[in-house]
């Protein structure tokens, strides 16, 4: 208790207390602002970094990740929040996997986990602090480069998503790999899903430790799922994980922190339902990708819970005018669902895109997400 108060007593002050208003379910008066994948390769001082280091190592070193991370907030004085660069894959890390990043392919493990017996290669007890303090390090110093311009998140990846990566090797298309555990072996499937989450929820409690002020975890491939997996497998996982984190925060005396689910494509009736109320689920926001109606899935999911999202990343390839027609006609909507509303991307930003055509996306937002 005494550590964590002594950690939050050293950073500046937050003058931009936005994003944590939203998460608490004020109709802010205008939206906070800020994007997936915000540090990233389409910033050519991205670029530059990684030139001469590869990309574990930008996570892995706490100077260079806090650099990362603040990129995007010294070129954009109009994004509302920071995200700690690091990677939902360095779970499988602590884990024990090997995790590459290939320039074309993506994230490789070359060992895979291929049946139960697998789970007995994993580490038992990960000890968060020596496997990934540098991540704790990170989030520490970016506070204090971070002057209290904006909040600073923590993430991790979920559970299902992990799992997914771990059992695959890699990306996917099909899934058949880890789909066939869930198939094959539910039982193992679960105390696989489990002893991700016990490393997600201490990974999420050391971040806050180190401080982090508001949390995601990022489920990006839920939607891989049918409703029925995603009730039994993917979603007691998630909430384990926040209510592991929500009751040790208290515990310790901790005044507690908004959590955002973001649970891509999992956009049934009947999974919205599952979501919509943060006192089952621990998770106080949900995170909506591009291709769901905010007014829909206000009908769904009540006004509980906040939303977060949720523009077509690929708007942002549209041109002036086409983001700007865009972002009023999808702020206008929003602005009628009752509740906190984050803006954000529904996915990440892609490399491609410009950098001056993000900062006229966050400038369009500012602009007709404003409430009268
Ligand atoms: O959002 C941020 O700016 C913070 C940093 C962040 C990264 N990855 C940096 C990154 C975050 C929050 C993530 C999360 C992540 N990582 C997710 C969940 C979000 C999502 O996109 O669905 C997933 C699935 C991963 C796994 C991952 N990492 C993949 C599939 C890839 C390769 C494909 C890609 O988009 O590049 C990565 C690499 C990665 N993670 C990069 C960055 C900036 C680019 C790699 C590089 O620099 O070479």
């Amino acid at each position: 208790l005494d550590k964590w108060q002594e950690v939050e007593k050293s950073f500046p002050p937050l003058k931009n207390d936005l994003l944590l208003r939203a998460a608490k379910g004020e109709e802010t008066e205008r939206a906070p602002v800020w994007v997936m994948r915000q540090a990233g390769r389409y910033l050519p001082e991205f670029l530059e970094v990684r030139k001469s280091h590869s990309f574990f190592e930008c996570c892995q070193t706490p100077s260079i990740a806090s650099t990362l991370t603040l990129q995007p907030i010294d070129r954009y004085s109009k994004l509302d929040a920071s995200i700690i660069f690091c990677d939902i894959l360095v779970i499988p890390q602590a884990l024990g996997m090997e995790v590459l990043m290939e320039p074309s392919k993506g994230p490789v493990l070359p060992k895979p986990l291929i049946n139960p017996d697998d789970i007995k290669r994993l580490n038992k007890n990960v000890n968060v602090e020596k496997e990934l303090g540098y991540l704790f390090e990170a989030i520490t110093l970016t506070r204090k480069g971070l002057l209290g311009r904006v909040p600073l998140i923590g993430f991790c990846g979920a559970p299902w998503t992990l799992m997914a990566y771990m059992c695959e090797g890699g990306g996917s298309k099909t899934f058949e790999k880890s789909k066939s555990w869930l198939y094959k072996y539910p039982k193992e499937s679960k105390e696989l899903l489990r002893i991700i989450a016990d490393v997600c929820a201490d990974l999420l409690v050391g971040q806050v430790l180190a401080g982090a002020q508001m949390l995601q975890v990022f489920d990006s491939w839920a939607g891989e799922l049918t409703p029925y997996q995603y009730k039994e497998f993917a979603y007691p996982a998630s909430i384990y994980i926040s209510h592991k984190v929500k009751s040790i925060l208290k515990q310790i005396g901790h005044s507690g922190i908004a959590i955002t689910l973001f649970a891509k494509g999992a956009n049934s009736p009947s999974t919205f339902k599952l979501l919509s109320d943060p006192l089952i689920t621990g998770y106080d926001t949900l995170g909506l990708d591009w291709t769901v109606d905010p007014l829909e899935v206000r009908e769904f999911v009540g006004t509980k819970v906040n939303l977060q999202g949720n523009f077509d990343p690929t708007v942002l390839y549209g041109g002036k005018q086409g983001i700007e027609n865009e972002v009023k006609r999808l702020s206008e909507i929003w602005k009628k669902a009752k509740g906190g509303w984050i803006a954000n991307l529904g996915h990440g930003i892609t490399p491609n895109v410009k950098p001056e055509d993000m900062g006229w996306f966050l400038e369009c937002v500012h602009k007709y997400s404003k409430r009268d």
